[in-house]
């Protein structure tokens, strides 16, 4: 039967993918991942292990995805796997938080294919240790959201909130109405990693790679 592994591959250093996820990398027939502009994060992460096999950069349509193009995806990954083969599947920090492979999966359900996740560390986990900062403490909550609602900050005491882009403004400032403090993490274990605290910084930074992460002020 065809296999396909679902593999986290973390937030960008190498060093962070499990053994795991280097072993089927390197046992798969062919890897699959999003196509950003002909490039993927996870495949650079993981570069050493492909050794030259063949890699297969699956098309989104641009604007809102829809269910068509997860068909779409999940017939290709189908055909590409040879019988009794496996295939790895790529997905930035871990396949089951915000990702395409999740929709993919569904899809692949319908098909005669097992599928395996195997988990990475996600970009706000690997935040968190970058910064020396708690996600959270005993007793207390914590939100991981993409859409920002501030009526949650009353009832919780720590948040990460990916996919920044559009709204940074109106999420610092309801940071800053309920006295949370607040750090913009920016390609956390990559090259270029960078942690921002100053608003106006914050602001004036595009890159998608990056999170807001606000913890409630405490006194002890
Ligand atoms: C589609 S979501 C994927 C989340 C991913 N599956 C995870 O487990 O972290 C993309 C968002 O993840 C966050 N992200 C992923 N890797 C990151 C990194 N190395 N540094 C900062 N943010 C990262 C950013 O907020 C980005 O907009």
């Amino acid at each position: 039967m065809k296999k396909l592994y679902g593999i986290g591959t973390g937030p960008g250093d190498k060093e962070l993918l499990t053994l795991k996820a280097v072993k089927e990398i390197e046992l798969a027939s062919v890897i699959f991942a999003p196509n950003n502009k002909g490039k993927n994060m996870a495949l650079d992460t993981v570069e050493d292990f492909i050794h030259g096999k063949k890699i297969v950069l699956l098309d989104f349509s641009m604007g809102k995805v829809g269910k068509e193009d997860y068909i779409n995806a999940a017939e290709i990954i189908y055909n590409e796997i040879p019988e009794e083969g496996t295939g790895a599947y790529l997905t930035i920090g871990d396949s089951m938080i915000y990702s395409t492979f999740i929709y993919i999966m569904k899809e692949l359900e319908k098909k005669n294919i097992q599928v395996e996740i195997i988990p990475g560390i996600p970009s706000f986990v690997a935040g968190a240790a970058k910064s020396k900062t708690p996600l959270i403490l005993k007793g207390e909550s914590f939100l991981l959201c993409d859409e920002f609602n501030e009526e949650v900050l009353d009832k919780i005491d720590s948040i990460c909130v990916l996919k920044t882009l559009e709204n940074k403004k109106e999420i610092l400032n309801n940071l800053e109405n309920k006295d949370y403090v607040y750090r913009y993490m920016k390609r956390v274990t990559l090259e270029n990693e960078e942690i921002l605290v100053d608003r106006d910084q914050i602001l004036k930074d595009r890159d998608y790679i990056s999170f807001i992460f606000g913890r409630r002020e405490r006194n002890d």
